[in-house]
């Protein structure tokens, strides 16, 4: 009976290996505190000396922040945030505060009731009782500016001195009311609380939008956070070097992550991901060093499943062309080709695979709709003497990924 048990008792099917002593400070989602904030002095400063008045009950500035993804616009903007309520706290200053992530609450009212909620959650031990029973957020029902009446009542009811929302992503709100209201507030006498918000978006061209349709007081604070470089994102990373087990990680680890990051990218989300999902190849391997290997593994699996999500919402002729022009690219010593090329592929890859081809009109029509997707380039080409001009197309991406792709999404 024993040998028909798949497992010996020294085998831990939960074994964990030996690469990492704290894993959660290289897993995404996670907020580190202040102190492990780097690279961003002048960002912080800034943020800071908008919020700075409220730390001694005065009103707290608007702040813009403009800057592209994984620039730790949001991080800075919460990690300021928590600092001024605790400075505010040693003043005996009541500063509150709510994180409203647009992204997840895209309608005016959806937003007005996260916020109303968060500052609930933030106020609540501090109500008299009878104000927190009868408190009631609910889930629909009421409209956009019932949810912020309530949060009129909580501030005045916790007599706080400021609130500082923090309105991430707004790019995504379908209007700008709850913008207005906010700013308003004070002025039209329905609060003694002063407000201050910190917009966030990592669209520079909603800049106009928000400039034409908002008070000009909005624009006091205007702040771009740029994509990191090389030394920024080696600090972020050495900062978390903690995350692994002492002596794992190899020399060359972290200057590799964060040089490569900062060629294509300059987002810290997306270094720390490969840090980590560097040592969790090394890990599944059973290794006990991270080397620069893992990290080039790390970021071509990544590619690969970033092509794998775009690929798998396409249609299997779609795929098929993809995956001859990949063929053709891979074997051949140019990136350009004609369509006529890809199509005398396809039709072959097709055949063997025993689907009937589309037409020639149709291919030539998807592989122009790729481009627009951004998977492929078409371009105009002239043609030689007496030929008219032609068009080629160009995969934007390495074959080998796209390649290993297609074969996961199928
Ligand atoms: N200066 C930094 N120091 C340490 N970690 C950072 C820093 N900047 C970013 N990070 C890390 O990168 C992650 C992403 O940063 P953040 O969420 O602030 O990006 P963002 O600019 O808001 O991007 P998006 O526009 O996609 O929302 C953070 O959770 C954090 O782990
Ligand atoms: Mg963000």
């Amino acid at each position: 009976m024993a040998d028909s048990d798949p497992f010996d008792d020294s085998e831990d099917i939960f074994q964990v290996g030996n690469i990492f002593s704290n894993r959660e400070l290289v897993r995404v989602g996670h907020v580190p505190e202040l102190d492990r904030v780097v690279g961003r002095n002048e960002e912080v400063r800034e943020v800071g000396a908008a919020l700075g008045p409220a730390i001694h009950g005065g009103p707290p500035e608007t702040t813009i922040i403009y800057g592209k993804t994984g620039t730790g616009k949001s991080l800075v903007s919460r990690c300021v945030t928590r600092e001024a309520r605790k400075r505010a706290a040693e003043n005996a200053v009541d500063l509150e505060h709510a994180y409203v992530d647009c992204s997840d609450y895209q309608t005016e009212a959806k937003a007005s009731r996260e916020m109303a909620r968060q500052l609930f959650d933030n106020v609540v031990d501090d109500l008299d009782d009878h104000v927190r029973e009868e408190t009631s957020i609910p889930r629909i029902g009421i409209s956009a500016a019932d949810y912020r009446d309530i949060t009129w009542e909580l501030l005045e009811e916790t007599d706080a001195d400021a609130f500082v929302v923090i309105l991430d992503e707004i790019d995504k709100l379908s209007d700008d009311e709850l913008l207005r209201s906010l700013s308003r507030a004070r002025e039209s006498g329905k609060i003694d609380t002063h407000i201050g918000i910190i917009c966030i978006s990592n669209k520079i061209e909603y800049r106009e939008r928000l400039n034409e349709r908002v008070d000009s007081s909005l624009q006091d604070n205007e702040l771009v956070f740029d994509p990191y470089d090389a030394g920024q994102l080696r600090n972020i990373l050495e900062n978390r070097r903690d995350a692994f087990v002492e002596g794992v990680l190899g020399e060359s680890v972290i200057p590799r992550t964060a040089a490569l990051a900062a060629r294509e990218h300059g987002d810290a989300r997306k270094a720390v991901d490969t840090f980590y999902e560097a040592g969790r190849l090394a890990e599944k391997q059973g290794s006990d060093e991270v080397t620069e290997e893992h990290v080039d593994a790390a970021i071509q699996r990544a590619e690969v499943n970033r092509f794998e999500k775009l690929v798998k919402g396409q249609t299997p002729h779609v795929r098929l062309i993809l995956r001859s022009l990949a063929l053709l690219t891979k074997s051949e010593d140019r990136e350009q080709f004609r369509t006529a090329g890809i199509y005398d592929i396809y039709t072959r890859i097709a055949e063997k695979e025993a689907t009937d081809p589309l037409s020639y009109d149709r291919v030539s029509r998807l592989l122009k709709e790729q481009s627009f997707l951004g998977i492929t380039e078409s371009e105009h080409t002239g043609g030689g003497q007496g030929e008219g001009s032609y068009l080629e197309h160009r995969l934007l991406r390495d074959p080998e990924i796209v390649l290993e792709a297609l074969e996961e999404a199928e």
